[in-house]
């Protein structure tokens, strides 16, 4: 993936043959990227007949951090339905390019993914929304400068964070509110006028995921639905400084609730 004359969708099917061949699951129907805060939380999802390490499979690296998990599962919903849990997420701000961040999305698409959930921990902007309350993502503003799409490749992201999808989850939750996730490079967090920004222009989440994996799974043709769980509210709307130890101790407090909701929304999809 490192090298600009390779093809990183062949990297992406040689990944999926990888998983394939470590499953015994020829295709998996879903794939859910866990970000932080939600490590724990595929747990009521079914039954995992398989986990791996991410470095088993071509093209994956091990995740530098704590509260990303490093694991890939291959779990089966009580309908049966395959779903490829993917522990291990690549974030830009680790500076191995884009390619790298969006490799596990094009590698569920080549395992057969129909539909990638994709999850994050981040900050919150209203200040109704207190840390350990997960809602939907209804839309994104990418603020990385970066794509991962290459050459001429102008494709729609009307709905890219699939409505139907978003009723869906709110048919089982009514009580799940929705915002625009932002994505800015980290790794460091916003500064409150970076905050007041966002605001002023209609974002309502702050994070460093996402937005990159969303374009390259609508590149690939899945349906996508993404959760952020608000894990702090965002500099300037809280009064204390940030710790990446308060967003994973929001993390372990909120388990019970996004795991039951996950098992819930990826039972009925
Ligand atoms: Cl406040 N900002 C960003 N960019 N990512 C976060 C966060 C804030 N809180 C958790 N993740």
């Amino acid at each position: 993936l490192d090298d600009p004359t390779a093809d990183p969708f062949a990297v992406a099917a040689a990944a999926a043959e990888d998983i394939a061949r470590i499953t015994g699951v020829e295709r998996h129907d879903i794939a859910l990227t866990l970000g932080s805060g939600w490590g724990k939380a595929a747990e009521l999802l079914g039954e995992t007949t398989s986990t791996f390490p991410a470095t088993a499979v071509t093209g994956f690296s091990a995740p530098a951090l704590t509260g990303h998990v490093g694991t890939l599962r291959s779990v089966v919903t009580p309908k049966g339905r395959r779903v490829l849990v993917i522990g291990a997420r690549t974030h830009y701000y680790e500076g191995y390019g884009v390619r790298r961040v969006v490799h596990s999305v094009r590698t569920a698409a080549a395992a057969g993914v129909q539909t990638m959930v994709l999850t994050n921990g981040a900050g919150g902007i209203k200040n109704t929304w207190h840390p350990g309350r997960p809602v939907l993502i209804s839309d994104h503003i990418n603020l990385t400068g970066d794509t991962p799409l290459e050459g001429a490749t102008f494709i729609d992201l009307t709905d890219l964070y699939s409505r139907r999808l978003r009723d869906l989850a709110r048919s089982i939750d009514a009580s799940l509110d929705e915002g625009v996730y932002t994505q800015f490079r980290g790794p460091q967090y916003e500064t409150p006028a970076e905050v007041q920004m966002v605001k002023s222009f209609g974002g309502h989440i702050v994070g460093m995921s996402t937005a990159l994996e969303a374009i390259a799974a609508r590149q690939a043709g899945m349906e996508i639905l993404g959760f952020s769980l608000i894990t702090n509210m965002a500099a300037g709307i809280q009064k204390h400084p940030l710790s990446h130890e308060e967003v994973l101790e929001a993390g372990r407090n909120a388990e019970p609730v996004i795991s039951s909701l996950l098992a819930r929304v990826i039972g009925a999809l």
